[in-house]
């Protein structure tokens, strides 16, 4: 069984409440029932942690390393700016996937950029929660690809 592990930058932890014309109606709580469903069905092991704080979002980059078999990280507004965040998922020798409720390509300038999706495996925008489901289709693919 893969074993992979979901982060969840800044203000994630307000879905549900934040910009639900943004980020839509459900909270972080009720994606992850949706994500343990899913990955029930894929027999995957899906842990997630929320952190408005950078470091521990680094600490947790760092620990997965070993640990988990693929990252999927939503770094939040750190996407657009942390080259620490960056130099993290960089130096994992882990398959890494970000991923984005919103298109951040359709939002505002400073939003397009992210300092963090070419050093991941790739990136999944405007999807909604289902981003993270799709995310995790894709890695369990390679993951069983690779065995
Ligand atoms: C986000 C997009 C970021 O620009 C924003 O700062 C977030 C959420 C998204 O999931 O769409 O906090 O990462």
């Amino acid at each position: 069984m893969f074993n992979i592990l979901i982060l969840n930058g800044p203000n994630l932890n307000l879905l549900g409440t934040r910009e639900k014309g943004i980020y839509g109606e459900r909270t972080l709580a009720e994606i992850e029932d949706l994500i343990q469903e899913e990955a029930a069905k894929l027999h995957v092991s899906v842990t997630m942690m929320q952190s408005n704080h950078e470091g521990i979002l680094i600490d947790n980059i760092q620990k997965a390393n070993g640990v988990y078999d693929a990252l999927i990280i939503n770094p939040g507004a750190f996407t657009h700016y942390s080259y620490a965040i960056r130099d993290a998922v960089k130096s994992i020798d882990l398959p890494v996937v970000e991923v984005h409720l919103s298109n951040i390509h359709a939002r505002e300038p400073f939003r397009r950029k992210s300092v963090t999706a070419d050093v991941c495996a790739g990136q999944i925008t405007g999807f909604g929660e289902y981003g993270y489901i799709m995310a995790l289709y894709a890695l369990s693919k390679r993951l069983l690809d690779e065995e």
